[in-house]
């Protein structure tokens, strides 16, 4: 049976993710800090389920906790990275940049560096990362967000690169505006989708191990216009 851990499963894609996958027949190591949520799910969704507190910003527990779902589980083919935070921070707090940058780039790689090293060992597995449609271009409201998703994407392009000779593949997920606490209230949103739907999304492009996929696909054409654009008109539209 196959076995996944996913990091920031307590809410949004995360928790959707799970229940697709529980319901695919996968045995899931479930983290987050958030340990409520993570029982009530596994409560949910039945057996084969385990959780484990985990606050990737202490990235010297990070190593620890994962090896503690493995150990649970077994063994581990996929592992999915979906935490992360987005505080609207127009006025530059530096409280709001560092915590962004220890969650989703700090965090973010010591996940993949633990997962990265497991599926070296195992000469297997598969390493998914939940970036965004927003790592293509920098943001007014959200800096450190938009930059850490750049982060992110580079990240696990690298680990491709390193890795999948040794048949290890890695997904790089970029979302558009996704219906999650983590967008409530977000205003100028456009193309909403649930994220029921977005991890429909996300599952079947873990199963095709793509390497990019943008959730939903036509945020492709969005993600080129983006590369695309000029400064200056990229500046209006974002303002
Ligand atoms: N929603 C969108 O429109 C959208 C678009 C593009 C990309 N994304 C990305 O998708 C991923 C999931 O976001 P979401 O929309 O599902 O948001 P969400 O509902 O707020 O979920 C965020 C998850 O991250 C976890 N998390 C946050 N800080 C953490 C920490 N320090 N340690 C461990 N886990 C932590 C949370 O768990 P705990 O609070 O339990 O720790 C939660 O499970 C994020 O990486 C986000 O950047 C979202």
């Amino acid at each position: 049976m196959r076995s996944a851990i996913i990091v920031g499963a307590s809410s949004g894609l995360g928790l959707e993710l799970a229940r697709v996958m529980a319901a695919d027949g996968w045995r899931l190591g479930l983290a987050g800090r958030n340990m409520s949520a993570l029982e009530a799910l596994r409560t949910d969704l039945g057996p084969g389920i385990r959780v484990q507190p985990l606050d990737v910003m202490r990235t010297d527990s990070v190593a620890p906790s994962l090896d503690a779902l493995l150990e649970g589980l077994g063994s581990v083919d996929c592992v999915v990275l979906s935490s992360g935070i987005s505080p609207y921070n127009r006025k530059l707090q530096w409280a709001l940049e560092e915590s962004t940058i220890a969650t989703n780039v700090a965090g973010f790689a010591a996940c993949a560096t633990w997962a990265a090293h497991h599926f070296f060992e195992k000469k297997a597995g598969h390493l998914v990362g939940i970036s965004s449609v927003a790592s293509l271009r920098g943001s007014p409201t959200v800096p450190a967000y938009n930059a850490s998703k750049a982060f992110v994407s580079h990240y696990l392009e690298g680990l491709r690169f390193n890795l999948e000779k040794y048949g290890v593949s890695v997904t790089d997920i970029r979302p558009g505006y996704v219906d999650t606490p983590m967008t409530k209230g977000q205003k100028g949103m456009f193309w909403v989708v649930k994220a029921s739907a977005a991890a429909r999304q996300i599952y079947a492009a873990i199963l095709r191990r793509k390497k990019v996929a943008y959730v939903p696909r036509r945020w492709a054409l969005v993600a080129l216009a983006a590369r695309v654009a000029p400064g200056a008109l990229y500046r209006r539209l974002s303002n």
